[in-house]
């Protein structure tokens, strides 16, 4: 069997087109996330052209995460690059009116899940070694603050820099780590932000020309098939139509 690509979060947006993606230019796949209905439907697209693993999977939970790794079939434990996307931003409003729970979940998946499943594969990627990967999806979220980021913004920090010291701590194991970091992209994310609000999600993408899930999948194959002595530590990507805005001053009136 050829390389093994490990996807968190293929059964929507940037996973699931990394999925197809890889599976086109002829990756196994080990594809995760909570709901089966889509892995399954998933599975059964492109097992036809590449072998393909699926397993539901909450990362927020470490016991599972490790049982799901333990058990992975002989033919799929050889991991040449790890997809940690797996994540959602919840409440875009402001901090002071946040429900706590929403924090929590925030952290519990954009940071609990992503050191769970990083610690489960650590193993398997250094016996890969070179030319082996992990891409972290951050944000530029976690390099720009915004109104309503809150704490999603400080857990894709906490992926940039996670990142960063695990650079520090792999040299010399070959495995190479890339913060990849989003501006805005059409998928469920929206939807799942505004718990569901369609109209609002349908408002955020209109008028104007977002990220698509395949130019980041795309752009995830780029990272994961650079020559082995390549390594991107962090690539911020966004749409051309997306830029800065200035500095917000309160004034009294
Ligand atoms: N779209 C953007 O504008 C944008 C920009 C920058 C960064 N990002 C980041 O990109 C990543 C992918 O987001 P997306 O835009 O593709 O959104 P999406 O379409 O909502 O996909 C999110 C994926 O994460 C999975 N997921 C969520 N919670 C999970 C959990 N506890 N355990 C396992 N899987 C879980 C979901 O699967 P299940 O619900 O089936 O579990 C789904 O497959 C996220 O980390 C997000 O923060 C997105």
């Amino acid at each position: 069997m050829g390389k093994v690509v490990f996807i968190t979060g293929a059964t929507s947006g940037f996973g699931r087109a990394a999925a197809r993606k890889f599976a086109s230019e002829g990756w196994a796949l080990v594809i995760t996330g909570r709901r089966e209905e889509r892995l399954k439907e998933l599975a059964e697209e492109l097992c036809e052209s590449v072998p393909v693993h699926y397993q539901t999977l909450d990362v927020r939970s470490k016991e599972d995460v490790d049982s799901l790794v333990k058990s992975l079939p002989e033919s799929f434990k050889k991991i040449t690059c790890l997809v940690n996307n797996a994540g959602l931003a919840l409440s875009p409003n402001p901090a002071q009116t946040v429900d706590i729970q929403d924090w929590h979940t925030m952290i519990d998946t954009n940071v609990t899940g992503l050191v769970n499943v990083t610690h489960a594969l650590l193993p398997t990627l250094i016996e890969v070694g070179k030319g082996a990967s992990i891409i972290n999806v951050g944000s530029i979220a976690g390099q720009w603050p915004y109104p309503g980021s809150h704490v999603y913004g400080a857990t894709k920090a906490f992926v940039k820099q996670f990142s960063y010291n695990l650079r520090c701590d792999l040299l010399g194991t070959g495995v190479r780590v890339t913060d990849l970091a989003p501006g805005i992209a059409e998928t469920e994310f929206t939807l799942v932000r505004t718990k569901g609000d369609q109209a609002a999600s349908d408002a955020l993408y209109a008028n104007t020309q977002a990220l698509t899930a395949e130019d980041i999948a795309d752009t995830m194959f780029y990272l994961a098939t650079l020559p082995a002595h390549m390594c991107v530590n962090r690539l911020e990507v966004m749409p051309t139509a997306q830029a800065w805005n200035p500095f917000a001053i309160y004034r009294e009136s």
